[in-house]
């Protein structure tokens, strides 16, 4: 089961930011890709943080406790969200790439000349640069997993052949910021494995569309940003544990170094990791219903992407099937209806008379809210040719509307 067209009004309702009216329509907010909006609930869990027990950690006096333990709170909610058991397993930090930027450079202490580096062709530049660069100081080779052009999946054999006995490390995406590629994860880290390779997952992009399950995945690490699923800026950073405890990673003398504090630097940005909590809840509430046998937030949770899978597949159904009808814009990604449970709703188009920069403007002009250009997936742009201009990102989550798409298409249908 979806949603119906009522249940998505009241889920937008929870969303203050989605009633702001452009010209006489409400805003179409299309930018979800690089940061949804929030719900009530998140703001109000940032501000009852800030005015109940905002304090420093690992004090003796009220405030510090009750912060310690709402903090505690949310490493478990983390925990829950992503399949893992060990809350102290979840490093929070200010955003995925910083805490990718400081995970390389750990992991690439043991990395050596001979040593293989696995990166793919699809990527945020979050989840290549980092990796390249620990790559270079430490002298082991960078080998890229190709893109399938007129698609945008990763050719899996291609990835197969890279992979061999002098390959230490695989990083990968679960889903494409750019054309919305969900890549077959599980086998790929399976493969890594057998190799003794360790893994590490980006799942920035997939957070708000899909169950994340690091144990079904099977990674070693697992990054995300609460700001891409519902919450704040805040970046999160799984690992498995005796990796979290056995690397040594670049920290202050007198900060902890037992999980979960050993990972993250300076003093975190406690109400939003708060937030951050709200967030997962939000989504859960999704999942439940008084029919429901649901009996743990991790089953609601299940069962919410189970609604939302369904729900934003209708949307990028209509989508897909709109654009094939619009002769100047070209989809830069999965299409063919048989593949498209392969993608999340993340479409990524090109127009054969305006620049990206152009027709994001128009679509502006209409009310309509679209990035535009290549949103730092420059590995997986350059690969497909369309830079310097990029492309214009239509971003779908589950609070957007058929009416919306529908509105979309004839804008774009008349640009
Ligand atoms: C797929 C993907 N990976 C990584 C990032 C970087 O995330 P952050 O902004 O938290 O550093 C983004 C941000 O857009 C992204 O879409």
């Amino acid at each position: 089961m979806g949603f119906s067209a009522q249940e998505v009004v009241r889920l937008r309702s929870l969303f203050p930011a989605l009633s702001r009216r452009d010209g006489d329509r409400e805003a179409v907010f299309l930018d979800g890709p690089a940061g949804t909006q929030v719900c009530q609930q998140v703001v109000d869990a940032i501000s009852d943080y800030l005015t109940r027990c905002n304090a420093n950690g690992n004090g003796v006096f009220a405030t510090s406790i009750e912060s310690d333990q709402a903090l505690d709170s949310a490493h478990a909610s983390v925990a829950t969200f992503l399949g893992a058991d060990d809350p102290n397993c979840v490093t929070f930090g200010p955003n995925m790439t910083t805490l990718t930027l400081s995970l390389a450079r750990c992991l690439s202490k043991s990395w050596k000349p001979g040593d293989e580096i696995l990166l793919s062709g699809l990527e945020h530049d979050a989840n290549y640069t980092p990796w390249r660069q620990a790559a270079e100081d430490a002298g082991a080779t960078v080998r890229v997993v190709e893109v399938n052009a007129e698609n945008c999946t990763l050719k899996q054999d291609d990835f197969r052949s890279k992979l061999n006995e002098k390959t230490k490390f695989v990083a990968v995406g679960c889903a494409s910021n750019a054309a919305g590629t969900v890549n077959p994860v599980a086998s790929m880290c399976a493969a890594a494995k057998h190799f003794g390779a360790f893994t590490f997952l980006d799942a920035v992009h997939y957070a708000p569309h899909d169950v994340i399950d690091v144990k079904a995945f099977g990674c070693d690490f697992l990054a995300c940003s609460a700001y891409k699923f519902f919450g704040p800026h805040v970046g999160i950073m799984w690992g498995r544990r005796e990796l979290l405890e056995g690397l040594q990673p670049y920290k202050l003398r007198p900060s902890p170094e037992d999980l979960p504090g050993r990972w993250m630097t300076g003093t975190q940005n406690h109400e939003c990791i708060m937030g951050t909590k709200a967030a997962i809840d939000y989504i859960a509430s999704i999942g439940r219903s008084e029919d429901s046998s649901a009996e743990t937030t991790r089953e609601d949770l299940l069962n919410a992407f189970s609604r939302i899978r369904q729900y934003e597949k209708e949307l990028c159904d209509r989508l897909l099937d709109g654009l094939a009808a619009i002769p100047e814009v070209k989809v830069w990604g999965i299409t063919d209806t048989a593949e498209r449970a392969q993608r999340v709703p993340t479409v990524s188009i090109t127009h054969a008379r305006h620049t990206s920069v152009e027709l994001a403007k128009r679509l502006a002009e209409k009310g309509i809210y679209a990035w535009h250009g290549n949103y730092y997936a420059l590995p997986l742009t350059e690969r497909i040719g369309v830079e310097p201009d990029g492309m214009v990102r239509l971003g779908l989550v589950h609070y957007n509307t058929a009416e919306e798409v529908e509105y979309l298409l004839a804008q774009l249908a008349t640009c």
